[in-house]
């Protein structure tokens, strides 16, 4: 069973730590290949809680050797507060790998991130302000800044002053800001180098060896499939591919390699920042799934939107990604409720669509159609077996199953590394 991909199934924030956890010791790399610091990952074990942004939740695991590779975009401060402080914790960080070709978030991409949103004005993103967005454009205009730039100090000052040269008109001019010098920029970033450069590698070779040497291979991706840059629900996404195919090319694995891929899947829907979600709830019922689920961002501590389940996109979901087994988190947090919609389809101009519909517009105005399943009281935290769960949050379980696309393969009681409900074996 050599690469197995982990990716969010809706908007993020599903608790994509439970998966890799499930996995533990059998996993010998883990990978983070996509997004940058704008991911928040809380993970629970015992009593203490952990944190991560840049790093993927798989670090936490005994043994594990953390890649950092291509796809990802890097800010090298956060890398280092967020090794430090996991260091400090006696968590083992000593074998991080980085790839030389990953891409730098400079302090101009933060700043271009912010001033941008703020000009979009209601039209805004709602972006994490980390400056995820214009650090990709950089990329894909190839003017972005690399990793292996920071060992040969004459092309970094020559790619830092090709990219300031447009940058600082635009921030002078338009955004009213100060000019940034190539000097202060270049400077920074050097005061990383030798610290990172131990750590620097050609991580592609490194992954193709580990799998031909029959090693278990995590790939851990950050967002979510609806916040893809080509799947998501775009301009109301993040800049990267967060669905399974990035794993590939976020990598340097060829996508054969990839045998199974586990999308997660919260027991309802949340979502952080702007864009269009059918199942938003603006009632009391929001607000239980708010507290109850605890549901503030990680990273910007901004409050989750909150929604029922919604199966169009689960089946979305697992069609991009080719998911092979769901993991649901968070069932324990629909105990209480006298009866939990799902929403099974939408409306749009008054016509039943079965499928997220292929029109940004009609999504936005798209009614869910929802059917009503009983709820139950008992408290499911402690259960461990799928037959011990009350009756009907089986037949929850089961009902949403049947209409998601793919099997699921376990089910999350709590935020503990331990509270879930094993159905089906993710290696097998
Ligand atoms: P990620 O972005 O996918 O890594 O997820 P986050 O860490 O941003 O958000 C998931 C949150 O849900 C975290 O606070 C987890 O501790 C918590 N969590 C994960 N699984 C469960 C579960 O089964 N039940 C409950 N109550 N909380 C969970
Ligand atoms: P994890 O990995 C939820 C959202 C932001 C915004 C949009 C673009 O914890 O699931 P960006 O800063 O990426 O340019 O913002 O994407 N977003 C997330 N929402 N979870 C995340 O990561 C997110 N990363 C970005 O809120 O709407
Ligand atoms: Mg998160």
């Amino acid at each position: 069973m050599p690469a197995i991909v982990i990716i969010g199934a809706q908007w993020g924030d599903e608790g994509k730590g439970k998966a890799t956890d499930l996995l533990g010791s059998r996993i010998d790399y883990v990978v983070k290949f996509n997004g940058g610091n704008n991911a928040g990952h809380t993970v629970v074990i015992g009593n203490q809680k952990y944190a991560l942004h840049l790093l993927p939740s798989g670090i936490l695991t005994d043994g594990v050797i953390p890649v950092i590779s291509n796809g990802v975009v890097i800010d090298i401060e956060v890398l280092f507060d967020e090794l430090e402080a996991l260091n400090a914790r006696g968590v083992d960080v000593s074998k991080l790998r980085v790839s030389a070709n990953a891409h730098i978030i400079t302090h101009y991409h933060r700043t271009l991130d912010k001033v941008t949103e703020r000009f979009l004005g209601k039209k805004q993103i709602g972006t994490t302000g980390r400056g995820i967005g214009p650090t990709y454009a950089d990329k894909i205009n190839r003017v972005g800044i690399r990793i292996q730039d920071l060992f040969d100090e004459n092309i970094l000052r020559q790619k830092v002053e090709a990219a300031l040269d447009q940058k600082n008109h635009l921030l002078v001019k338009v955004y009213n800001r100060r000019a940034i010098t190539v000097d202060e920029i270049v400077e920074n970033l050097l005061s990383y180098a030798e610290r990172l450069r131990p750590m620097v590698t050609d991580t592609a070779l490194e992954l193709n060896n580990a799998l031909d040497a029959g090693k278990i291979v995590l790939f851990e991706g950050g967002q979510a499939t609806m916040l893809d840059v080509d799947h998501g629900t775009y301009p109301f996404v993040t800049s990267s591919n967060s669905t399974a195919g990035g794993a590939s090319t976020g990598s340097g694995i060829g996508p054969n390699r990839i045998e199974r891929v586990i999308g997660i899947v919260k027991a309802y829907t949340t979502r952080v920042g702007a864009g269009p979600f059918p199942t938003e709830l603006f009632d009391e019922s929001g607000e239980f799934l708010r507290s109850k689920g605890f549901e503030f961002g990680t990273t910007t501590g901004r409050p989750r939107r909150t929604g029922w389940y919604d199966a169009p996109i689960a089946r979305y979901s697992a069609r991009i990604n080719g998911v092979t087994d769901f993991v649901m988190t968070k069932l324990d947090v629909l105990t209480g409720l006298e009866s939990i919609p799902v929403c099974v389809a939408y409306e749009v101009d008054g016509v039943r669509v079965d499928e997220v519909p292929v029109s940004q517009s009609d999504f936005h105005h798209a009614v869910p159609i929802y059917e009503d399943f009983p709820g139950w009281t008992e408290d499911i935290t402690g259960v461990r077996a799928f037959e011990d769960l009350p009756v009907n949050a089986q037949a929850y379980v089961l009902a949403v199953e049947a209409i998601s696309g793919c099997r699921i393969s376990a089910i999350g009681v709590g935020p503990g590394r331990e509270a879930i409900v094993v159905r089906h074996n993710l290696l097998g």
